[in-house]
């Protein structure tokens, strides 16, 4: 039985006052739920020490929104994931969309980084999704798979079981054009396809997120898909109320 899981991408925004209340009114609404889905925020980088310590004691699990595929080295600017690890973060994004537009993150560099992570004790999350070019032209589904077999080729079987996907088709990301549910699916269905070739454990187990303007109003109806265990979400989750509703309308 796969555990719902919402994860919160607040991206480049915030300071230490806004994120200490906004964790403040999740811990205070969501910090002891271990009924329902499990809830991860994913502050900028400087801010984990702060929300490590707001979380103590809580439900709320503490992710990154990115981390370098070295364990150390010259590497201006970056972090390991042992670094992160250090802060109790225990999930890390890679691959979101955003970096691999503006950083040039290539699906070689993202498989590295799943790998680093996993060996530092930190689940990925791994973002796959097409562009609305692709989509047109008939591509979302190779695209999608390119990207998530580099990740499943690179990494090995047994470390895979750490893994968390998420299904963001980059039309839909910050632009309130959300998939259809039907559409979600479809596409969950197939990453699950995808991962069944490598493992058959593996397709059961893996939980594969919806992320892309993800709001209160339509968080239920994707999370009732068969193939969708829950929400990668953005703008949404910079708003206490409306985060805390998006993970009430998960079931476990
Ligand atoms: P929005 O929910 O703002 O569309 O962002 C989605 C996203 O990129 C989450 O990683």
């Amino acid at each position: 039985m796969r555990r719902s899981l919402v994860a919160g991408n607040w991206k480049m925004h915030g300071s230490g006052a806004k994120i200490t209340g906004l964790l403040q009114a999740l811990v205070q609404a969501l910090g002891d739920e271990q009924e329902g889905a499990e809830v991860v925020v994913c502050p900028p980088a400087p801010y984990l020490p702060l929300c490590q310590l707001l979380l103590q004691g809580s439900a709320i699990a503490l992710g990154a929104q990115n981390v370098h595929a070295q364990a150390s080295g010259a590497f201006t600017g970056d972090v390991s994931a042992a670094m992160l690890a250090e802060f109790g973060v225990r999930y890390v994004i890679a691959g979101h969309s955003e970096r691999r537009r503006y950083a040039g993150d290539t699906d070689a560099e993202v498989a590295q980084k799943c790998e680093a992570a996993i060996l530092a004790g930190i689940a990925p999350i791994v973002c796959v999704g097409e562009s609305l070019e692709e989509r047109e032209s008939g591509q979302a589904e190779t695209v999608v798979a390119r990207q998530l077999s580099a990740v499943l080729e690179h990494c090995d079987s047994e470390s895979l079981g750490q893994l968390v996907v998420a299904y963001e088709p980059v039309w839909a990301i910050g632009t309130g054009r959300t998939a259809t549910p039907e559409q979600a699916q479809a596409m969950h269905a197939f990453i699950r396809h995808v991962v069944q070739e490598r493992s058959a454990w593996l397709a059961e187990s893996v939980r594969i997120l919806y992320g892309g303007s993800v709001t209160a109003e339509n968080a239920a109806q994707l999370f009732a898909q068969q193939d969708i265990d829950g929400g990668l979400v953005g703008g949404a989750s910079l708003k206490p109320e409306e985060f805390i509703s998006i993970c009430k309308s998960v079931g476990r």
